[in-house]
């Protein structure tokens, strides 16, 4: 369950052309159950119907200029809120707020508002760079409001620069992340995942049905809670859901290319996570030319080069806690304690074959004298079960 869902979120909208794509992120916000109060600006409400909002958020829509003072519905909805966010924000709006105006219902109401704000700017770039407005950002951050910085791209002047709003896949991500606390912060994370494929001819490989979901999950995770994280990941892995999000991300398809990356970026890591699926074998030889089709192939394969051993003895200047996966169709929990030992790892997580690809996870996690069994649950939620227990080593 994401822990927005229980959360009540005001969205205020200014004149931005880019007003539209706030009507996206109602919908998002909306599939996981958020309950949306929208506040159009006056302007904004010029430029769209009100109606569309109220449709898809499912609720009364406040207009700014249109501010029932019968009422005090601006102090109720500040105390309603757990975060504010402004989406699309003009410099008219980051101005106003950055100067304690309250002339407006939505101006008023943010003054009003104890709760987490975010801010999303979008504007034409001469505007953004304006040191006016960077000075009411600055001026803003200083007070505690969040910003999702807007992007380079073609704005609706036409013109190339930055000034285009963030994408609702980050603007999601940054709201979850004021709820989170950031026990990670300034740490570093390195995490493999997905499968290596080992190539038999130019056309042909081997490999395994891991999809790397799990590593996204831990890798999403560890950057919510604020840690810059490396993934290194098998070419099979769909990175769609990490879009415009502020991770490295390094594609290898080998075990070989993984262990040298791994090798790359380990030394200065503060948690390493291996849930990659490294093949444990691969073709003895590489045929430079496409095998022919025959009655029987037999393929020699040999043993593939092993990660965590290649880093076991690795004398660290900082050592980092490495946490390890185990995947047995037999035996799960004996089997993970002995790779755990082998490999001298901290922690490890007993996965089973009922895992592989699927959006739900069950997992035990070990540590030779510890363990937590953490039951079939969304694999976001498993990523952060994982994480409290390596945080704090199971405290
Ligand atoms: C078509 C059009 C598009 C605009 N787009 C933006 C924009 O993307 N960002 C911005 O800061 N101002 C933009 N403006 C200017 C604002 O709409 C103007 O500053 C207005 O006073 C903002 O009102 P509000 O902040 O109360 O919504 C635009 C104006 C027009 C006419």
């Amino acid at each position: 369950m994401s822990i927005l869902s229980t959360k009540k979120i005001i969205l205020g909208v200014s004149t931005s052309v880019s007003l539209y794509k706030s009507l996206d992120l109602i919908r998002v916000l909306r599939k996981q159950n958020i309950e949306v109060h929208v506040v159009l600006t006056e302007n904004a409400s010029k430029m769209i119907s009100k109606n569309l909002f109220e449709v898809l958020s499912n609720n009364f829509v406040h207009i700014d200029g249109q501010i029932d003072y019968s009422k005090l519905s601006h102090i109720e909805l500040a105390r309603k809120a757990d975060a504010i966010i402004i989406c699309p924000a003009t410099a008219n709006i980051i101005g106003k707020i950055a100067n304690g105006i309250a002339d407006t219902f939505l101006t008023t109401l943010v003054l009003a508002a104890n709760c987490p704000k975010l801010i999303c700017p979008a504007m034409n770039s001469q505007m953004w760079l304006n040191s006016i407005v960077q000075e009411n950002v600055e001026k803003l951050k200083r007070h505690g409001f969040k910003f999702v910085e807007p992007k380079e791209g073609i704005l609706a002047c036409g013109i190339q620069g930055v000034g285009k709003l963030a994408s609702i896949n980050e603007i999601m991500f940054n709201l979850e992340k004021l709820f989170i606390k950031q026990d990670l912060k300034g740490k570093d994370v390195l995490i493999t995942t997905g499968a290596t494929i080992e190539k038999i001819d130019p056309v042909r490989f081997i490999s395994n049905f891991s999809s790397g979901k799990m590593g996204k999950s831990l890798a999403l995770e560890a950057l919510k809670r604020g840690a810059r994280v490396k993934l290194i990941c098998g070419e099979n892995v769909e990175i769609e859901e990490l879009k415009d999000l502020d991770f490295g991300i390094v594609k290898v398809q080998s075990a070989l290319e993984m262990k040298d990356a791994v090798l790359k970026n380990i030394g200065n890591c503060d948690y390493f996570i291996s849930a990659a699926a490294v093949s444990d074998f691969k073709p003895k030889r590489f045929e430079n030319n496409k095998i022919k089709k025959k009655d029987i192939l037999n393929l020699e394969l040999e043993k593939n080069v092993d990660i965590l051993e290649s880093i076991k003895n690795m004398k660290f200047k900082k050592k980092p806690m490495i946490v390890g996966f185990a995947l047995e169709t037999e035996d799960l929990k004996k089997n993970a304690l002995l790779k755990l030992k082998e490999k001298n790892l901290d922690l490890i997580i007993a996965n089973s074959i009922e895992n592989l690809g699927s959006e739900e996870k069950e997992v035990v996690i070990l540590d030779g004298k510890r363990e937590v069994r953490i039951g079939r649950s969304a694999r976001g939620d498993v990523a952060r079960l994982i994480w409290d227990k390596v945080i704090t080593n199971f405290l």
